[in-house]
């Protein structure tokens, strides 16, 4: 049996449906992940991306949580041209002296610079101590298989590691095996999942409001009575993101931070996708009155360039002996000079100001989507926020999710479209600018957005 399926197409778009019916013939399904528009993305400035065809859309995914600075920015991309040593390129020389683009077995000074700015950077924003080493990988779930590599080797006599459920740390390996919950899948007998608050934000942000923290403590305190002696480490995330956009109380947070230490587990925060402003400060834990002992970083570290890190305890990465946690790609120099232009970017402007500007439109805008009668719940903070589609007529939430991404996509009467992300848990569409969309240009596309939504209302009933 296979699971091929037909190449999704639109109307008039000639290169475009050429394209994705070439991906689908050359490339595994398994290497996509649905999208009902399944857009060509053929350049991309700023807060935009262009199809082929030349239709213009406002991103409101940053990629997935990657272009914080935006698409390409210029003055980012000549930092990292300069940083390789190839701003100048002579073409009459038939190679460049530069950066070698490999650091295995070797180093080079871009990963050192790397190490020591993102932890200064680190411990700048947070004021701890526990930010002593980086340990490099290229995707985010490389970087949480690192991070539970490490906890385990720390302590070898307990094996048992805690992860909350309905997280995402992504697909392979240990990252796998502490994402979801333990209904659904085989499961690894070394993790054991404890309930996240999955409180409703909308008019009144209930984050405001104190966490009833009785039933959580009740379920640690089962864990700790059934395996206390066994526990390696916990891993969570500051929000529930893949799991629908569910923001916690900080008193959440800090209460899985006080059993870690009450239990002398390691306390592992996966900002995978929160890290570099994405919720408002730089890195999520600072706000939430917590500094764990190892923060996966990814996404938005690079801008883009395929980077990820855990960062951490010393101690504890010096549990892993030479080469357990090496690789080809880990801190080479090409993601190193990204890591380092990303920090200049956010380091010398006023990045995170921007973003936090950009915060009140998008929930003022969202808000007002929910009278469009399409979207029933609104969650989120900073520049992440997610959109819980609900039923209209007979259709289910998550097919109205699906024609809102598609409706999006397709655009308006004056061809204003915005490309959004396939729905995450079914029916919540995640919404994510660049944080440096120009306000005005954000409050037009909420503008769009709306009538967009407004029109799908009528076609739905
Ligand atoms: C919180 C979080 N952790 C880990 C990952 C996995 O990252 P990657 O897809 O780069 O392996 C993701 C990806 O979406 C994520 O959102």
């Amino acid at each position: 049996m296979t699971n091929e399926v037909p190449a999704i197409q639109h109307p008039g778009e000639t290169q475009s449906n050429d394209l994705r019916q070439r991906v689908t013939k050359t490339e595994p399904l398994a290497l996509r992940t649905f999208t009902p528009s399944l857009a060509l993305l053929d350049k991309s400035a700023g807060s935009y991306h262009w199809t082929p065809e030349g239709r213009k859309l406002a991103d409101f995914s940053s990629g997935v949580l990657v272009a914080n600075l935006g698409h390409n920015p210029t003055r980012w991309w000549r930092r990292v041209f300069d940083y390789l040593g190839v701003s100048n390129l002579d073409e009459s020389q038939e190679f460049t002296p530069a950066a070698p683009l490999t650091a295995y077995n070797a180093v080079n000074s871009l990963e050192v610079q790397a190490n020591e700015r993102l932890l200064a950077n680190m411990r700048a924003e947070s004021g701890g101590g526990r930010m002593e080493q980086v340990l490099w990988a290229a995707s985010g779930s490389e970087a949480v298989q690192k991070a539970l590599w490490a906890s385990l080797a720390y302590n070898p006599k307990r094996d048992v590691i805690v992860a909350t459920r309905r997280g995402f740390h992504g697909k392979k390996g240990l990252a796998g095996a502490v994402t979801g919950s333990e209904t659904d899948k085989e499961r690894d007998p070394r993790v054991k999942f404890i309930s996240f608050p999955m409180v409703e934000c909308g008019d009144v942000d209930l984050r405001k409001q104190p966490l009833d923290l009785e039933p959580y403590q009740q379920e640690l305190d089962k864990l700790s009575s059934e395996v206390g002696d066994r526990l390696s480490c916990l891993i969570t995330e500051p929000y529930l993101g893949g799991g629908g956009s569910y923001h916690p109380q900080p008193e959440y947070l800090q209460l899985l931070q006080k059993f870690c230490r009450d239990h002398d587990a390691l306390f592992v925060l996966d900002e995978i996708q929160s890290n570099f402003g994405r919720t408002g400060p730089m890195y999520a834990y600072t706000h939430y009155g917590v500094e764990p002992d190892i923060v996966c970083l990814g996404k938005g570290l690079g801008n883009g360039i395929p980077v990820s890190a855990a960062v951490g305890r010393a101690d504890v990465f010096q549990a892993l002996h030479y080469g357990e946690a090496s690789d080809t790609w880990s801190a080479n120099p090409l993601s190193s000079a990204a890591v380092l232009a990303t920090l200049d970017e956010f380091e010398s402007g006023d990045v995170l100001a921007q973003g936090q500007a950009l915060a009140a439109i998008i929930e003022e805008g969202l808000l007002r989507l929910k009278t469009t009668g399409v979207i029933d719940k609104v969650r989120g903070e900073g520049c992440v926020w997610g959109i819980e589609c609900a039923a209209c007529g007979s259709h289910e939430p998550e097919e109205v999710a699906n024609e809102c991404v598609e409706a999006c996509y397709l655009g308006d009467r004056q061809g204003r479209a915005i490309h959004l992300l396939g729905p995450l848990a079914g029916k919540v569409i995640r919404v994510s600018p660049p944080l440096t969309m120009p306000p005005d240009e954000l409050r037009e596309y909420m503008e769009v957005m709306h009538s967009i939504l407004a029109s799908l209302r009528l076609k739905l009933r």
